[in-house]
């Protein structure tokens, strides 16, 4: 085949590759279909770098790029595939954020190959063939998002893996480092794309060590725009520097004129952007209050214990049991804790139990559950229950006053209803599951602590409510053996 015609087939692989990304997101859509669309966008991906490969044979490689491109693959698909198979369901946040880290960090560093190669035959300077402004524009978009992305996102993942303390971390004058990055990293930056334009005239040495500068202050700044974040808001931000990824990959499309790169990073940096703003709004929080620190304590506010201003009822395992048994309907509303706990099985089994007894059973899901988006489904998708009984919040709000047992597992601030009355409260405003509404509310927790906001829960003193304190997963086992018992 020629070369004219292995250039066709290669855009051809690139249109089919981004046709699957799109199909494979929109069956994503459904957690019956999310499989199957993971699948298709994977096969995209597998298209696109055979096509580049392709691409790179035709052009001609040197023998030892064969050998680059051929570890490269071997060892990042390698750690990837296993990190995949073996990371904990928990634990998914901090492998999302090490992956934005490796595709933050690659973008920048495809683009700052570029510049170093271009500038080494110094076509930047008065403006010559090869570097033009836009070029440079593309360049600089790419090294300064990439490498905040890749500080921001190894601290995230720091954060959440316990190696640094997870909650908002002050260093003396952190801001006015910040906003110093940000003035001297996009000052030399217009510099940059000046001379790339051929307005200034400066010689290659002086523009590497302008470059270098602006790459110092993104990476500095990575750091100082993560640190003082608590560290139960590390979803959003995850998801926020999710999105920058993929305006980094984008961008270094632009840079080496690849199609591929620019339609992947478009689209995870939009669906990136759209899951960060879905996610503020479910929470009844800006994103910059969520940036610069708003109601989130972090992870430690779980250890204090509230005082709901009331009394509280304590329930036995059997007394639990029996009023579960006794049900006709029963909406389970799973929490954080449940996933702490690992107890999506023990739920399911509870929830079969039920079934045989002739009781309507379903889960009532709650946007930001957990501490990732979709994490309930993830959660009880693992451990096989019916998609159908899988219902979202609009939904399922309605059914709880003919509900005769809410059984909450794990959840808190998802059930708080101060968001509802409550002005001064934090979350005030969040939309909330009225489980308060239910006949009768069973709540499995360890304690009276708090959740993830930080603040007092007066369902808990709900004459309806009884607490069965216990962790999830032994607690469920109780009860499975108790309803058996029956
Ligand atoms: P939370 O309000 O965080 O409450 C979880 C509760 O689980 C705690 O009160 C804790 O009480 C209990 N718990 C912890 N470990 C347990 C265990 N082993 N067994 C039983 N219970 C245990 O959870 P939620 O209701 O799911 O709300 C989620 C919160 O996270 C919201 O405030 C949301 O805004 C925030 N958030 C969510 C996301 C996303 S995308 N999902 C992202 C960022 C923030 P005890 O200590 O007494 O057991």
């Amino acid at each position: 085949m020629d070369s004219t015609n292995i250039g066709y087939l290669v855009q051809l692989a690139f249109i089919v590759g981004a046709a699957l990304f799109v199909l494979g997101l929109h069956l994503m859509n459904s957690p019956a279909t999310a499989r199957s669309g993971n699948r298709l966008s994977a096969t995209g991906m597998v298209i696109a770098v055979l096509a580049e490969v392709l691409l790179v044979a035709e052009n001609g490689v040197q023998p030892i790029n064969w050998v680059i491109i051929v570890v490269g693959l071997v060892v990042g698909g390698g750690v990837g595939l296993r990190l995949a198979r073996t990371v904990a369901m928990t634990s998914m946040p901090q492998l999302v954020s090490l992956f934005n880290a490796v595709g933050g960090g690659a973008a920048a560093l495809l683009a700052l190959n570029d510049f170093v190669a271009l500038n080494g035959q110094r076509v930047l300077a008065g403006g010559a063939p090869g570097l033009d402004g836009w070029r440079t524009f593309f360049i600089l978009a790419d090294v300064l998002i990439g490498s905040i992305t890749f500080t921001g996102s190894l601290i995230a993942s720091a954060k959440l893996m316990g190696l640094i303390r997870g909650r908002p971390i002050l260093i003396p004058g952190g801001r006015i480092i910040t906003w110093a990055t940000i003035v001297v990293g996009l000052s030399v930056s217009i510099v940059l794309i000046l001379a790339g334009a051929g307005a200034v005239t400066y010689d290659s040495g002086v523009l590497s060590i302008l470059l270098a500068i602006g790459l110092a202050c993104a990476l500095i700044f990575g750091i100082t725009m993560v640190l003082p974040i608590g560290g139960a808001d590390m979803p959003v931000v995850i998801s926020l520097l999710n999105a920058f990824t993929g305006t980094a990959v984008s961008m270094a499309g632009f840079v080496v004129g690849n199609v591929m790169l620019v339609v992947a990073g478009a689209l995870v940096g939009a669906s990136g952007a759209i899951l960060t703003r879905l996610m503020a709004n479910a929470m009844n929080r800006s994103i910059a209050n969520i940036i610069v620190g708003g109601f989130g304590a972090g992870e430690g506010s779980q250890t204090e214990l509230s005082g709901v201003g009331g009394t509280v009822r304590e329930v036995s395992v059997d007394d639990a049991a029996i009023q579960l048994a006794y049900a006709s309907k029963v909406i389970i509303v799973p929490g954080y804790g449940l996933a702490v706990a690992q107890a999506q099985h023990g739920v399911r089994e509870l929830a079969s139990l039920l079934e045989a007894r002739g009781i309507e059973v379903s889960y009532a899901i709650h946007p930001v559950a957990g501490r990732m988006p979709g994490h309930m489904n993830v959660l009880l998708a693992e451990a096989n229950v019916p998609y159908p009984q899988l219902r979202e919040m609009e939904e399922v709000n309605p059914e709880f006053e003919r509900t005769d047992v809410a059984l909450v597992v794990g959840a808190n601030d998802v059930t708080n209803p101060s968001a509802r009355a409550d002005r001064s409260s934090p979350i005030y405003g969040m939309p909330i599951l009225d489980v308060d509404r239910a006949k009768s509310i069973i709540v499995v927790k360890r304690s009276m602590g708090r959740g993830y906001a930080g603040i007092d829960n007066p369902l808990y003193a709900n004459p309806k409510t009884g607490m069965f304190f216990a962790d999830a997963k032994k607690g469920l086992q109780d009860l499975v053996t108790a309803v058996k018992a029956l």
